[in-house]
């Protein structure tokens, strides 16, 4: 048990099997810069209640800050032998202080209370760089919707035409979801940020340090109050992974839609060259493989969310070793998303529309019929009987095989006394979006004031 943090009562060193299992220095090495940070304010509160000289605490800063550099660029690694990145890191500091001041640290406090908190700091850094991307594509959002002008598209309900909507209707709705997650993960950051360290390995610190002090220097608002608690909760790191699913949900529902609309069947748009891949035997072919990825990718971040409530549900308090499983799926769900948010960034932007296809499908499938029973709602007949109309017309045409606005002005009376010629004025999409002008309708008046709406929350954001 040489080099280990916890040999003294055994007699017997670990078995390879056991070690192999036990490692998490493949994974938690991420971890290597918050743990050299939090040492050093760790350390420091040990000088200021007189456990350490100011002497050592100088030679061990700096030699922290030396490991740190050599950390960022790679010179210090975890060896073979090292349990974790605590270890591997006390190690280090043995090696380069000696076993007097460096074997002094971890007075005060435990493997437990401090990887509850490197996971927290890693979280926040990640929640930084997945908003920053997030914000990107919510702006490329907004940019291609004013692109959109006033161009029409078929809107649908269980998938089949509905009616019309605005283009920008459809991409600003998209992005609307994307905002309510970076508002998810700054909601997760107040609550969260908060330190476990102080916790020890369950009871709290029996020397009189400040966690508080520790928890102000590495950027926490606060300690949690219960040691108990601050060491065995994770529904800090469960509630981080749920976001990532989130996200990836609402990116992959995006994803979809771009698949769809880039198939023949649909032509609405052709997808940059750049962002496309093509087949190893079909020489034709344009995929949509980053939506594709995008949507199978949700899958993942779905799983490292339900695979982590697993591990934690029904654990006894206070720490356990299964909570070492908590890593690597979060660690996943970070960096899928650093992956997928920026590809996804360059499809939308680089997405070629079809204006003039999507507009001559945007009356497909009879849409305005909803529209015919409004205008007869507007001439004082009831919405009951206005749809009784509306389907009778849509059920003549359909029988003729032409639109709504194709017949001759006796077949109109025919159908209903209650209609005339006139309703051909009302029949077309663009007449279709312009009524729909309350708050949140696709007039292409409301779509732009909420556009600006959108625009100002996410400045605020930013
Ligand atoms: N590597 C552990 C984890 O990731 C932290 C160490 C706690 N180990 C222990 N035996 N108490 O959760």
């Amino acid at each position: 048990h040489e080099g280990s943090l916890w040999g003294g009562r055994f007699q017997d060193g670990p078995s390879y099997e056991m070690q192999q299992l036990s490692r998490s220095t493949h994974f938690d090495w991420q971890l290597a810069a918050y743990d050299l940070e939090a040492t050093a304010a760790h350390a420091k509160q040990l000088q200021v209640h007189g456990y350490l000289e100011p002497e050592g605490l100088a030679t061990v800063l700096a030699t922290l800050e030396s490991m740190r550099e050599d950390f960022l660029e790679g010179r210090l690694v975890a060896k073979p032998d090292d349990e974790d990145v605590h270890g591997a890191l006390e190690r280090e500091l043995i090696q380069r202080v000696g076993p007097e001041l460096g074997g002094a640290i971890r007075a005060g406090r435990s493997r437990n209370d401090q990887i509850a908190t490197f996971v927290r700091m890693y979280l926040r850094d990640r929640s930084r760089a997945i908003r920053h991307i997030l914000i990107e594509v919510v702006r490329i959002l907004i940019l291609r919707s004013e692109e959109a002008g006033e161009r029409v598209m078929p809107g649908r309900t269980h998938f089949q035409h509905a009616q019309p909507v605005l283009v920008a209707h459809f991409l600003l709705a998209h992005a609307w979801p994307l905002v309510r997650n970076i508002q998810r993960l700054d909601d997760w950051s107040v609550r969260n940020n908060l330190s476990p360290y102080g916790g020890g390995a369950l009871a709290g610190g029996g020397l009189g340090l400040d966690p508080e002090a520790v928890a102000r220097e590495l950027g926490f608002d606060g300690v949690l109050p219960n040691s108990l608690d601050a060491t065995s909760a994770r529904d800090s790191v469960a509630e981080w992974a749920y976001v990532a699913a989130q996200i990836g949900v609402d990116i992959s529902r995006l994803a979809e839609e771009i698949i769809v609309f880039s198939t023949a069947e649909f032509g609405y748009v052709t997808l940059h060259d750049a962002y496309a891949t093509g087949s190893s035997m079909m020489p034709q072919k344009k995929n949509p493989d980053i939506a594709e990825l995008a949507r199978g990718k949700s899958g993942r971040l779905i799983g490292n969310l339900t695979g982590l409530l697993t591990t934690l549900k029904a654990l006894p308090l206070a720490y356990n070793r299964d909570l070492q499983e908590d890593k690597e799926p979060v660690f996943d769900s970070a960096e899928t998303l650093l992956v997928t948010l920026p590809a996804m960034a360059g499809l939308l932007a680089h997405l070629e529309f079809d204006y003039d296809r999507m507009e001559s499908l945007a009356t497909a499938g009879y849409s305005l019929a909803t529209d015919v029973a409004d205008w007869l709602v507007v001439r004082g007949i009831a919405f009951r009987e206005a749809h009784e109309i509306a389907g009778a017309l849509v059920r003549a045409c359909e029988q003729r095989g032409v639109g709504l606005d194709e017949l001759t002005d006796d077949e109109y009376v025919a159908v209903s006394a209650h209609l005339d010629p006139s309703v051909r004025d009302i029949l077309s999409a663009g007449e279709s979006v312009s009524k729909k002008n309350g708050p949140a309708g696709t007039a292409p008046q409301s779509v732009a004031a909420q556009r600006e709406a959108l625009r100002r929350l996410v400045e605020g954001l930013d």
